[in-house]
């Protein structure tokens, strides 16, 4: 028993691996991964690698070919039952043959919701679930948030020096992190679905917000600027024909700078609300709309002290350099509110702490208990 058990355990961790090389590709689907195993032997393997193209399981299925017949198949997301971009995995996996098939979890997504591991049953398959669920879910988190709370996950990242700025008191901050931090956050921004400012950040870095190189999508660029003021000059405006460019302001902002900005090629986004906080809600729910899966906030202070402030943060990339700024007015990454009691400050789950050149780079995400 234990040693099916394990052996159980190692499919699925390679199906869990083969999973994760589908980031920044399928989204806004689920990453999901399958291997095929016929008498202790991997006969098939796949995954899913793009949006549109083909599920894990049919990849490894037509790998495995005849040998499917009698397998076990490992999938690390309940296996389809509608019509989507592609037909159903559960009847694939059922006219395969398959006798057993281990799903890590079941996929909440509404048109599946259980009905695929019905589908297998039905048809007299062994089916079995649970399997490396914890590690599924943390995989595939922002793709759960989208499906079950209509938002994008939201990604936080700053560089900042040893003292804690993110920028010098007289609001310089080119640069602070390395080259090698540098190309990390273009990276970052190349399997987003949007990089996020704040319009302080747009005035006084005047930023591109570009990936270089391309990475596998072309994030969308926003601007929360209630007013509409972005200047035609910047060079976001500037370059709204090459990736999007959406401003998102407020209902009461001017018609005529409204305009300026819609002609420019960028798109303005009203959002409802009286308050900054009420707006960027708004905001956040309209992504979830448009299936964006991630979103890169990359400040400044104010925003992402908002963001802190109403929970809304879920990972967080930060990158230190070994280098002081001081200056009392000097900004630190996350303003806001704040918490009171230090006991209260929110902490990574298992934090990545690595070296990127002469920075200090630290990743993880939130602990959902913790959020705030
Ligand atoms: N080191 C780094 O990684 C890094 C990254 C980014 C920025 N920076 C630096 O940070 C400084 C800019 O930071 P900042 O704090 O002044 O500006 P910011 O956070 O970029 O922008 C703040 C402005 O965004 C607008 N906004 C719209 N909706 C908002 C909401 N829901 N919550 C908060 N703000 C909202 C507000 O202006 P309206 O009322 O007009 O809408 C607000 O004043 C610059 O010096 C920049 O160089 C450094
Ligand atoms: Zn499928």
């Amino acid at each position: 028993m234990n040693d099916e058990f394990e052996f159980d355990a190692v499919h699925m961790a390679r199906a869990l691996e083969l999973a994760a090389q589908g980031q920044g590709l399928v989204e806004p689907n689920p990453m999901v991964g399958c291997t095929i195993v016929r008498d202790g032997e991997t006969v098939g393997e796949g995954f899913h690698r793009r949006y549109g193209g083909p599920h894990a399981e049919i990849e490894a299925l037509q790998v495995a070919g005849k040998r499917a017949a009698g397998a076990t198949a490992y999938v690390t997301l309940e296996p389809c039952c509608h019509h989507g971009k592609t037909p159903p995995c559960s009847e694939a996996l059922i006219a395969a043959g398959l006798r057993r098939v281990v799903v890590a979890q079941r996929d909440p997504f509404p048109q599946v919701d259980g009905g695929g591991i019905q589908a297998l049953e039905a048809a007299g398959i062994d089916v079995d679930v649970g399997l490396q669920e914890e590690l599924a879910r943390e995989l595939n988190a922002p793709y759960l948030k989208l499906v079950g709370r209509g938002r994008p996950w939201v990604i936080a990242k700053w560089a900042m020096t040893l003292d804690g700025k993110l920028a010098t008191h007289a609001g310089d901050s080119r640069w602070i992190s390395c080259e090698a931090s540098r190309a990390a956050v273009h990276r970052l921004r190349g399997r987003v679905d949007a990089i996020v400012v704040g319009r302080g950040t747009a005035e006084a870095d005047d930023p591109l917000l570009t990936v270089r190189p391309p990475g596998a999508r072309t994030p969308a660029r926003i601007v929360l600027d209630s007013r509409g003021s972005l200047a035609a000059e910047s060079q976001l405006v500037r370059t709204a024909g090459d990736a999007p460019v959406i401003v998102a302001v407020a209902d009461s902002a001017p018609g005529d700078a409204r305009d300026k900005l819609a002609a420019a090629g960028c798109e303005v986004l009203a959002c409802a609300g009286a308050s900054h906080a009420e707006r960027l809600e708004a905001l956040l729910d309209e992504l979830g709309r448009r299936r964006m899966t991630n979103v890169l906030v990359e400040g400044g202070s104010t925003l992402l002290g908002a963001l802190f402030d109403a929970g809304a943060i879920d990972e967080v990339h930060a990158f230190i350099a070994p280098k002081l700024a001081g200056g009392q007015g000097a900004p630190s990454p996350v303003g806001g509110q704040g918490v009171d009691l230090m006991a209260q400050a929110v902490s990574l789950i298992r934090p990545v702490i690595e070296l990127s050149g002469d920075d200090v780079y630290i990743h993880g995400r939130i602990a959902r208990q913790q959020a705030r």
